[in-house]
């Protein structure tokens, strides 16, 4: 299907790595593989797989360890908020509780109006900045650090007018 439907872009990024190094190229055509639904769904970890010489688990894994790879559709918007240690020490826990009650789901849940999936994250690099979550959407990746629960609600509200 991924090779079927995008067969120059698949050789691209097949072409930048030697033949015996070429389960390399499994970072980039998860990222092609995502790129029209957001998440990347069971045929094509199959086809990379497949392509790559490599597992489906092994696909797979790298899907569910990498904060930027998706196996389930979602919101427009994905919020990954930092809960490890030294956020949590910063009140992350607190502050993704009341992001829930605010947003009215619960972690790993998506808002009714799909716009957006909460997410808890392991590390992110901005220790020192939580409570600190990024977003993945149609703008890119984005951080945003030092939040508190109305600067979020605030965030959330430009972000829908940005994009409807
Ligand atoms: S522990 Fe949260 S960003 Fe590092």
């Amino acid at each position: 299907m991924l090779l079927k439907k995008y067969p120059k872009e698949v050789q691209q990024i097949l072409s930048k790595y030697p033949p015996e190094g070429k389960r390399s190229a499994v970072m980039p055509l998860l990222f092609l593989a995502q790129r029209e639904e957001g998440y990347v769904n069971k045929a094509a970890m199959q086809d990379i797989a497949k392509i790559l010489d490599i597992t489906e688990t092994d696909v797979a894994s790298i899907v569910r360890f990498y904060t930027l790879y998706h196996d389930k559709k979602a919101g427009k918007y994905h919020m990954q908020v930092c809960t490890d240690l030294p956020c949590a020490l910063r009140g992350a826990e607190e502050f993704l509780d009341a992001l829930c009650d605010n947003l009215g789901i619960e972690v790993g849940e998506t808002t009714s109006d799909r716009f957006l999936t909460l997410e808890a994250v392991t590390c992110l690099a901005a220790c020192d900045k939580a409570p600190m979550f990024q977003t993945q959407g149609p703008d890119g990746i984005k951080y945003h650090e030092n939040m508190n629960v109305d600067k979020t609600m605030g965030l959330i509200s430009v972000l829908k007018k940005s994009v409807t």
